[in-house]
């Protein structure tokens, strides 16, 4: 008996000692709108951009990308936190080239929706053009890497769709164009129908990593609350709904393309209930204001009117969870990276 048990604790400890295989992610492929967007709209004809101060005063030299934010974004917190590089350049940079982009790339456009009637309304880039700026990138890698280890780089990269929230408070609740097409709920279905077959495509492109994230509670926008402003500028209960109804149906839609799609990882992250926690009990996370954002008065400022002539920009943002009335600070994104890492994609590392 004795016996057994010492054998049995060699192979324990044995087994203890063999370093646990990882599986490695090589370079994260990012597709989405503002909440991803390292600066793709620098380079396009839009009034949605963010390249000029104070965005990005938090950030490595304080300079301002296009990111919208004061500092880092959530996607290059998460690069970071897989080891691979501190920050995801954007596709469109002349600044970067094919070399940087084989560790990781955004294509990713501010303002953007899955409806490309949402891309419309500020003329950025629509959700379907991304796809086809990541075919454009597919075979540079290839030119670059070589067929075998470039095809092998795309199954092994982690593809990251962050988008949504615009097809609503951009396009849905401003125009009447959807709204008299389709219910809420249909609206929902079209969207979430554009997604699964975007993630089709992305699979028959060799992507086999996906991860695809939910709506955030976008009626506690402070732009949200501000036109809310009759009713005590609370939260809008019914966007709220709208992104957890979202977020359940996009669930759903992510199981049956596991069972499509053979040998995908693919996962759904939800930031839903991390940033909701910070909004309602913001001293929590050493936030002391949840409801207005650092920029400007904080009701409703964003791209050019949060500018350096804004006098009443606050002067520590990591007091805020929003930097501008729709964007979260660089602490809010880093704490959504961290919640986002250690959960949805703790099977990635
Ligand atoms: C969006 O536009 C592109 C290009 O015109 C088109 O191929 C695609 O089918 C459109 N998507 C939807 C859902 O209508």
């Amino acid at each position: 008996m004795a016996c057994k048990l010492v054998i049995l604790f060699f192979f324990v400890n044995l087994l203890m000692q063999i370093p646990k295989v990882r599986a490695t992610v090589p370079a994260i492929i990012v597709f989405g709108d503002s909440t991803v967007d390292p600066g793709n709209n620098n380079q396009v004809s839009t009034v949605l951009k963010s390249n000029f101060e104070p965005y990005g005063r938090d950030y490595y030299g304080g300079q301002p990308t296009g990111r919208f934010s004061n500092g880092r974004i959530a996607t290059d917190f998460i690069s970071e936190a897989l080891r691979i590089k501190p920050a995801i350049p954007a596709y469109l940079d002349p600044k970067y080239d094919i070399e940087d982009f084989a560790t990781g790339v955004s294509f990713a456009s501010a303002g953007t929706g899955y409806d490309n009637a949402t891309s419309d309304v500020l003329s950025v880039i629509p959700f379907w053009k991304e796809l086809e700026y990541y075919k454009e990138y597919q075979n540079k890698l290839r030119k670059h890497l070589g067929k075998d280890e470039a095809n092998q780089r795309f199954s092994e990269s982690l593809h990251l769709i962050s988008i949504g929230t615009n097809d609503f408070l951009e396009n849905y609740y401003i125009f009447p164009t959807r709204s008299s097409e389709y219910s809420v709920d249909e609206y929902q279905s079209f969207l979430i129908g554009i997604a699964s077959n975007f993630i089709r495509e992305l699979y028959k492109l060799g992507a086999r990593k996906v991860v695809i994230g939910g709506l955030p509670p976008m009626g506690c926008l402070p732009l949200e609350r501000t036109t809310n402003m009759f009713f005590g500028s609370d939260c809008i209960d019914e966007y709220n709904d709208v992104a957890k109804d979202f977020n359940k149906k996009l669930r759903g839609a992510v199981t049956e393309l596991k069972q499509e799609l053979g040998g995908i990882h693919l996962v759904m992250s939800s930031p839903y209930d991390k940033l909701m926690e910070m909004i309602r009990n913001p001293s929590h996370f050493g936030f002391e204001d949840a409801e207005t954002a650092c920029c400007g008065t904080g009701f409703f400022e964003m791209s050019y009117l949060c500018d350096n002539m804004n006098p009443f920009t606050c002067s520590d943002a990591n007091k805020y969870v929003f930097w501008d009335a729709f964007h979260p600070t660089e602490k809010t994104n880093a704490i959504l990276a961290d919640y986002v890492v250690k959960t949805t994609l703790a099977e990635f590392q």
